[in-house]
């Protein structure tokens, strides 16, 4: 029983790790184009998920096991800011899905503890799933001039410093 739950506390730590670097990435590439909104909001998130990991490791540890800090997949190099979106809703998409399949298994293995987790990180996922839905949203609303506002917000904060 808990042999199960700490293979799956695994598999999400590995998830969680995979988001970590998927997001610092786009982040580096939305600050990069000036997309300050953007590039905070997929920071704002690697770090949720990086707290995800620290919950994760500590069930992990509480129930005996060993965290093995396995990334799961490689980060897609993505530069295009609608499909870094897609991709993100996509991965959010996913772990609620997993994460709500793998609380029943440990539900069904009478642990409790890992089932309460699973569904806390699943209520973070599906917001998370929210924020970057609205983006997409407001992407396909504004179009090319929801991304050009960013940057000139960028440009009007650097011209208030030079004052
Ligand atoms: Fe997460
Ligand atoms: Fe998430």
């Amino acid at each position: 029983m808990k042999e199960k739950s700490i293979e799956l506390l695994n598999k999400a730590v590995a998830d969680e790790l995979t988001a970590v670097h998927q997001y610092m990435y786009f982040h580096f590439h939305c600050d990069d184009q000036g997309y300050d909104l953007l590039a905070n909001l997929f920071r704002r998130t690697a770090i949720e998920e990086m707290v995800h990991v620290e919950r994760l490791a500590e069930r992990i540890l509480f129930l005996g096991g060993e965290v093995e800090m396995v990334v799961g997949d490689e980060v897609k190099k993505i530069h295009d800011v609608r499909e870094m979106i897609t991709l993100a809703t996509e991965m959010e998409e996913s772990s609620a899905n997993d994460y709500n399949n793998w609380a029943n298994e440990c539900s069904a293995n009478a642990d409790s503890g890992s089932k309460k987790l699973f569904e806390s990180l699943v209520e973070d996922e599906e917001r998370h799933f929210d924020q970057f839905d609205d983006e997409m949203a407001n992407l396909k609303k504004f179009g090319e001039n929801y991304l050009a506002l960013q940057s000139i917000e960028r440009s009007k904060n650097i011209g208030g410093e030079a004052e």
